[in-house]
């Protein structure tokens, strides 16, 4: 069994399995010979400074952005290359910056959340109640009930979060992907996140792969920490993961796309 995965959960095919994958963006390689394998109800730390490829290896995972062709690169999810229609909603994506996206839009957290049960597939098929109970749940899980009728305007970072998270839980996700969903948080809240996103783990079977600047936060709730800099750096167990000093080894002796970040931001 993979590092750090949920107490008694068999599974011989990965949940994603990435080999060889290299992705380019306006033309220009930004991530390499990437090889990752994600099991069933781990909880992994992607993390690595900025420009590094983070977001771009997820979006890659969601399928919106394609390997380099001609470089053998496979990115397969749930056991296969592409998306089928049975298992959209089956991944939850929570953006980098979340917490901005409904910062004007006027929007309970339950009417946010009830966004996720929107999906091409069940639309027709599901009914109301259905619909109801699964924003229930998704709002249980991440303890944001007793805001479940306030404006997501007048929630703190920290409740904003939990209500993305939400969001994506109510899609049924069994996957979820995460970019930066610390920032803007609070301490108190930013440990009670991981923590939640630990128990969805172990007790609701949840993988998460998350994006995280704070190696000190994440290595502290993640099980695995994989450190990505153009390729794969280090990918290992938490408790193993290399002090600051030795990861700027790790590092290589330039930051290549320190100069150039600033064209895309
Ligand atoms: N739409 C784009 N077009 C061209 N280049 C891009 C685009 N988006 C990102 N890049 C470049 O690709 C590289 C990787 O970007 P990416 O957003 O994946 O990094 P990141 O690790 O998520 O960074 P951050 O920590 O700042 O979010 C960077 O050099 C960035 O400038
Ligand atoms: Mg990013």
């Amino acid at each position: 069994m993979g590092l750090g995965s949920a107490k008694g959960v068999e599974s011989t095919t990965p949940l994603l399995q990435i080999s060889d994958l290299s992705v380019a963006r306006s033309g220009e390689i930004v991530i390499q010979d990437v090889d990752l394998e994600i099991r069933k109800g781990e909880f992994v730390g992607l993390v690595g400074p900025n420009g590094s490829g983070k977001t771009t290896l997820l979006l890659t995972i969601l399928g919106l952005l394609e390997p380099v062709p001609n470089t053998g690169g496979i990115v397969r999810v749930f056991g296969k290359e592409r998306f089928s229609n049975s298992d959209h909603g089956r991944i939850g994506w929570v953006p980098q910056a979340a917490s901005n996206l409904s910062s004007n839009i006027r929007i309970t957290v339950r009417e946010l959340v009830r966004l996720g049960t929107l999906n091409p597939q069940n639309m027709f098929i599901m009914g109301n109640s259905e619909r109801n109970a699964r924003v229930n749940r998704a709002l249980e899980m991440v303890g944001i009930v007793d805001k479940a009728d306030a404006d997501v305007r007048t929630l703190s970072g920290g409740q904003l979060q939990r209500s993305v998270i939400a969001r994506a839980l109510a899609s049924e996700a069994d996957f979820l992907l995460l970019d930066e969903p610390l920032v803007g948080v609070d301490l108190p809240s930013r440990n009670s996140l991981l923590k939640l996103l630990d128990d969805l783990c172990h007790n609701e079977n949840m993988t998460v792969l998350m994006v995280s600047h704070d190696l000190t936060t994440i290595t502290q709730a993640a099980h695995r920490i994989v450190y990505l800099e153009g390729s794969v750096r280090f990918d290992g167990p938490s408790y193993e993961v290399p002090d600051f000093s030795s990861l700027a080894g790790l590092r290589g002796i330039v930051h290549v796309h320190d100069d150039h970040s600033h064209e895309h931001q």
